[in-house]
């Protein structure tokens, strides 16, 4: 039996949200543009009223972490997955509005014509898990993966959130994409095509999918860090790995700590513990069910009235449940409040302020990916989408 230790925190440089200018990364560039106020009256009015003048040419998607102020203007909610499958079933939306994260808005892109916009709605909404890969990295982590004669038996597999850049070098080199509802059926098909996987960026999605539902071991999983050279790891244990985690991690989720499910446990006898399996493989193991934002409300609304319930995600998402489902007793894991900084940031005032220009015929905040990269990075959403049994189920 091997035990688990938690890599150290990767350095990051911060660069304020909302700030500075840096379109080759998640982390945020400048939102230009006057803003209405937040306490304006008007504002739900006012989105209505355009909402009404765009009709059947504008269709907005919500991810599930989005404020509620947003939320209420959603014509679909979902998960990453849903709203990826969602947005490649609208071919008559001229203007896709997305409120949700830059890399979600990237890969509507690539899944919708030319011909329709996709826009979100503030271009500072990044993600710091995606920003923790870049390509330039991935293509020298290749390299070193190439030097150790393992390229041909390894398959590479990206979470949705990173970038598109990403999403096409996987295209290109036999990978495909997945999102925390088909993780295990992609890394399934994965080892069908070759001996190890390369999983990036997410190392605990990785990690979880690997030893919980494929059954592999702790010591089967290796960390590659692309901080250190050659990623820290020998090429003897290249070869031995079966999973090759990228060192990154989700922000939000990263906070839980497995003594929270423990005093969750002392402090409410006989609740359930559901969990996102972005968070530590220690809290995970911990937790009763694991899933995707999307399995996350099906249990939830699935559950015995009288229940109680503590849950690992995003706070907007877990508030939103407790406010749904009073009659079931549903409380947030964290200790701390924990909300995504980047989801938040689309606002009613940013959302208020792409209708009101679509309304008066201005695109703008759209977002477009490179044509090569469109095409490489579709070949791997499109290897996802088309996987046997994937859905919103776990
Ligand atoms: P899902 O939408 O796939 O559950 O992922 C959660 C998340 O962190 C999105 O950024
Ligand atoms: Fe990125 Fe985590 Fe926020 Fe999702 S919840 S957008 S993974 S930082």
């Amino acid at each position: 039996m091997t035990t688990f230790s938690e890599p150290q925190p990767t350095p990051l440089a911060l660069l304020l949200l909302g700030h500075d200018a840096d379109p080759d990364t998640e982390r945020g560039v400048e939102c230009p543009g006057e803003l209405p106020p937040v306490s304006d009256p008007d504002l739900i009015a006012d989105v209505r009223r355009f909402k009404e003048a765009l009709g059947d040419r504008l269709f907005i998607l919500g991810h599930h972490y989005q404020r509620d102020e947003v939320i209420q203007f959603a014509d679909v909610t979902g998960d990453s997955f849903k709203l990826a499958q969602q947005a490649a079933a609208r071919p008559e939306a001229e203007f896709i509005v997305f409120c949700g994260v830059h890399f979600m808005a990237e890969s509507a892109d690539i899944l919708t014509a030319d011909d329709q916009a996709v826009i979100l709605p503030d271009l500072a909404a990044g993600c710091s898990m995606a920003d923790m890969a870049d390509i330039a990295q991935v293509e020298d982590a290749w390299r070193v993966i190439a030097e150790a004669g393992l390229a041909d038996s390894t398959i590479p597999i990206t979470y949705m959130n990173s970038t598109a850049a990403i999403k096409a070098f996987t295209g290109r080199n036999g990978g495909a994409v997945c999102t925390s509802s088909n993780a295990r059926q992609s890394l399934e098909w994965a080892f069908g095509e070759g001996e190890r996987v390369l999983f990036l960026p997410d190392q605990h999605l990785g990690r979880n999918t690997a030893v919980r539902d494929l059954g592999l071991d702790l010591s089967d999983c290796v960390v590659y860090d692309p901080h250190r050279p050659g990623g820290g790891l020998s090429p003897e244990a290249l070869r031995d790995a079966k999973m090759v985690l990228w060192r990154g991690h989700c922000s939000v989720h990263g906070r839980f700590m497995p003594d929270e499910v423990d005093e969750a446990r002392r402090r409410i006898p006989g609740v359930n513990v559901l969990v996102h399996p972005e968070c530590r493989y220690e809290v995970v193991e911990k937790a009763d069910r694991v899933g995707s934002t999307e399995y996350i409300i099906k249990t939830i609304a699935e559950a015995e009235p009288g229940s109680a319930w503590v849950v690992g995600t995003e706070l907007n998402l877990v508030r939103r449940l407790a406010l749904q489902h009073p009659d079931k007793s549903i409380s947030f894991l964290d200790r701390s409040v924990c909300f995504c900084s980047t989801m938040n940031r689309i606002d009613l005032p940013h959302l208020h302020r792409s209708l009101e220009l679509l309304a008066s015929g201005t695109v703008e905040n759209r977002i477009v990916v490179d044509d090569e990269v469109a095409r490489w990075a579709r070949v791997a959403l499109d290897r996802m989408l088309a996987l046997p049994g994937v859905g919103a189920k776990d």
